[in-house]
């Protein structure tokens, strides 16, 4: 079968190079791609917000089968829009894809259906925003509504940052996303990212990852999309997977279905395990960037009849296989991320690298420029290593990454500590 993959990132990458393997998939584009991608698929230059143009590509190349990567076309309804035009796709459509398009959507389901989450309240402006927060007091969580890359959540630790975050989302800080605001209870555990694929009634869990969002070392400075991941979470116990998939997957899944709205495609809640259990902090409508990386290095069975088995709703006796070893992905980013950074310098090594045992790497952003990778993004590459155990995949993804030579790039060191500290504490 023809396959479309869209999107441009690692994910994507990582998504392109397990399609490619399957016996399935006999043509496999992807629009936009990268430089990585470009090896696993055809590049196209599609403007993916171009739904009419999307389509009629699919017409042309005789597209079976479209995987969407990113939220917001899933957000903007390209899934409705293609299945509309005949075209099968792999997400939810613009209903369903609300649990990440709308914070308040999905606090509101949470609380209909009795799905562990933090206590909240919705607000559409800012004075009486600000009374709750001065009533509920320091920590609290500030969130815009809407879609907001990565930068509508203000974690405060004090009275007026809260407040700041108030008057900033308000004032139109993140634009429309901020039409509305979400203040939420802080709570406190370790987090996990928790993946399960849905065919609209039922759904079956993924493999857990956990990601690092601070830029820094030691889990400090500002958060980012996400600076590295691995697999598996140790704390995602099959007790603890049993439950999510309980008390908040699968109540969702019913939830969503009930409303006319049945969601197909890979939820990812964003996880809190608290002293009571996991509660959720957020869902997203589409896999995770970078823990999709280590994912799928992590999966044995072939990720397209996987795929097809969601979106046609017959995921009901379906079961993966999964490796039982560890995958770590380290990214490494243009020096600046996630403030500004410069595009263009070269990278090289990448050859030495991949060539190390146990090494895969996806680029996240780059593009073929005269023969040379250059970066062309913020996040750009992902070096993963896999191993028995996290320390081991550790070593051999930062084995990979000193044979890179990118002077404006960096990454941090300690990709994993939390889950090599378990191993060394047995
Ligand atoms: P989100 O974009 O919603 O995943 O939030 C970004 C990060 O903010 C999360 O990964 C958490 O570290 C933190 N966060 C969000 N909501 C809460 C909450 N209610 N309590 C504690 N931390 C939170
Ligand atoms: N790694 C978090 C995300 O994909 O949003």
């Amino acid at each position: 079968m023809n396959i479309l993959l869209l999107g441009a990132g690692g994910r994507e990458h990582a998504l392109a190079w397990k399609m490619a393997a399957s016996p399935l998939a006999d043509k496999l584009y992807c629009a936009s791609g990268n430089a990585g991608i470009a090896r696993e698929a055809e590049c196209v230059a599609l403007d993916i917000a171009d739904h009419a143009a999307v389509i009629a590509f699919c017409k042309k190349q005789k597209i079976d089968f479209v995987v969407v990567g990113p939220e917001a076309p899933l957000c903007a309804g390209i899934v409705d829009d293609l299945e509309a035009a005949g075209i099968k796709a792999f997400g939810p459509g613009k209903k369903a894809a609300q649990l990440e398009g709308s914070k308040g959507f999905t606090k509101d389901l949470c609380k209909a259906n009795n799905i562990p989450t933090a206590a909240y309240e919705r607000f559409k402006s800012a004075a009486p925003a600000k009374d709750y927060v001065r009533k509920m007091g320091a920590p609290i969580v500030v969130k815009a509504d809407g879609l907001a890359a990565g930068k509508g959540v203000v974690v405060a630790e004090t009275l007026d940052e809260a407040l700041a975050a108030v008057d900033m989302i308000f004032g139109g800080g993140l634009g429309s996303a901020g039409n509305e605001v979400v203040i939420e209870e802080f709570m406190r555990g370790e987090e996990a990212s928790f993946f399960a694929l849905c065919d609209g009634t039922t759904a079956i869990a993924l493999a857990s990852a956990q990601d690092h969002k601070r830029v820094f070392d030691g889990d400090k400075g500002p958060n980012t999309g996400g600076m590295g991941a691995y697999s598996p979470a140790a704390i995602m116990t099959p007790e603890m997977t049993k439950r999510t998939m309980d008390e908040i997957v699968l109540p969702t899944v019913r939830a969503l279905a009930a409303m006319g709205a049945p969601y197909k495609g890979v939820l990812f809640a964003g996880l809190m395990i608290t002293a009571q259990g996991p509660k959720l902090i957020e869902y997203n409508a589409r896999f995770g960037d970078p823990e999709t990386q280590v994912l799928m290095l992590r999966l044995m069975s072939d990720l397209v009849p996987a795929l097809i088995a969601a979106r046609d709703g017959q995921l009901k006796n379906f079961d993966l296989r999964w490796y039982p070893d560890a995958a770590l992905t380290v990214v490494m980013a243009a020096k600046g991320y996630p403030g500004d950074y410069a595009k263009g310098s070269v990278i090289e090594g990448l050859d030495d690298a991949v060539a190390l045992e146990d090494v895969e790497i996806f680029h996240a952003g780059t593009k073929a420029e005269g023969g040379k990778i250059v970066a062309n993004g913020g996040r750009v590459l992902n070096v993963c290593g896999r191993g028995k155990t996290v320390a081991q995949a550790q070593a051999r993804a930062y084995a990979a990454v000193d044979k890179i030579r990118w002077p404006d790039g960096f990454c941090r060191r300690d990709i994993g500590w939390q889950a090599i500290k378990r191993e060394q504490n047995g």
